[in-house]
């Protein structure tokens, strides 16, 4: 197939992210004006191509796009796969997916997202269409790549906010907890949570304890430090009590309670939600997507299908679809920026500073 007549879908799937425009700018403009393919953009995830909603991009619809915040497509969680509707069509959503893909003449698909994104785009690549993944998260959750773009404009957000409790934190002599994203990694928080100078950093990867937490906080009162900043991530365990029912509190608002009652010390919580999905990517983020969509528009031309695109360090190169399907990049326990965190004491919860 000569890479003129080529026809790409591109979609966005999965929780939206600063950076996804940039990607799909960069995906775009490579195969149009490098190769003269055309564009089809799905609205709202895989739900567009499910129900045939579509249009096609040209160069007027990909400028001005590469600061944008958001997705011009629009996204959805949407997992065909998963949600089957059998009982009020004759094809289930895969099934239906194959079919428009064939019907509207594609000859490729990049689908951006995060972890089940790239689940599904392996289970459609095993059905025979041509599939590429870009990772997209705010997480930096997505296994086999070393950067996604979300991840940086999301830092950067986070710590703005961690900055600002440490004025209002001192006004008030208050412990201040903030909750960050993440869902079940801490990237998230160890990254803001080191450049924001958080006393205390709670990731789900690292068990924790509330005597730790009762002792390093005190030991800071009692040296003369007017306030502490507790940086947790959504995803930390939380003991809720033996079969209640009700549902369990923000991670972040136990453990202000926590605090508050063990230690006396006045806290207060701020959870930053979606915030950190909002607004225009980083210029960090805008380079990482631009190279991870151009990228995937060359694997597209070279008829290279059934990837996802990466980095390696800082280097771009691809990884199998289905070596990414259903895992998560945890942060290890060892990870370096841990033990140098507790080299400038911070706490996060396991062990006081200093010891072993
Ligand atoms: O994966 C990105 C993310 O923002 C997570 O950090 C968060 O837990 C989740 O999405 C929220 O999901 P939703 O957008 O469906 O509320």
């Amino acid at each position: 197939m000569s890479k003129k007549k080529m026809k790409i879908g591109i979609l966005t799937a999965g929780g939206d992210c600063p950076g996804l425009n940039a990607a799909i700018r960069g995906v775009g403009k490579t195969a149009l004006l490098k190769y003269g393919m055309k564009i089809y953009g799905f609205s709202s995830g895989y739900l567009g191509l499910i129900n045939k909603e579509y249009r096609e991009l040209d160069e007027k619809s990909l400028s001005g796009i590469l600061t944008l915040g958001g997705t011009i497509l629009g996204t959805s969680r949407e997992k065909p796969f998963k949600h089957q509707d059998y009982e009020e069509f004759v094809l289930s959503k895969p099934e239906r997916i194959c079919k428009n893909y064939k019907k509207i003449g594609l000859n490729g698909l990049v689908c951006i997202g995060g972890n089940g994104t790239m689940k599904t785009a392996g289970k459609l690549q095993d059905m025979g269409l041509n599939v590429i993944g870009i990772p997209k998260t705010i997480d930096n959750d997505v296994w086999g790549t070393d950067r996604t773009f979300g991840f940086d404009s999301a830092v950067n957000i986070a710590t703005e906010a961690i900055d600002r409790m440490h004025t209002t934190a001192n006004s008030h002599k208050r412990i201040m907890v903030v909750e960050v994203m993440g869902h079940h990694t801490g990237w998230l928080a160890l990254y803001s949570g080191v450049a924001g100078g958080g006393d205390v950093i709670l990731l789900p990867e690292i068990d924790w304890d509330a005597e730790v937490l009762k002792e390093y906080l005190t030991r800071r009162s009692d040296a003369g430090k007017p306030y502490s900043i507790v940086v947790v991530a959504e995803g930390i365990k939380i003991a809720s009590a033996a079969g209640s029912k009700k549902k369990r509190e923000s991670a972040g608002a136990a453990i202000a309670k926590m605090i508050q009652s063990m230690t006396g010390f006045e806290t207060r919580e701020t959870i930053l939600g979606y915030i950190q999905r909002g607004g225009a990517p980083s210029p960090a983020d805008r380079v990482i997507a631009t190279r991870l969509g151009a990228h995937a528009a060359e694997l597209a031309a070279a008829g290279d299908f059934g990837k996802m695109v990466a980095f390696e360090g800082y280097n771009l190169t691809e990884v199998p679809l289905h070596d990414v399907a259903g895992k998560t990049k945890m942060v290890p326990p060892d990870h370096p920026l841990i033990d140098e965190a507790r080299s400038v004491d911070t706490c996060f919860g396991d062990k006081l500073p200093g010891t072993d």
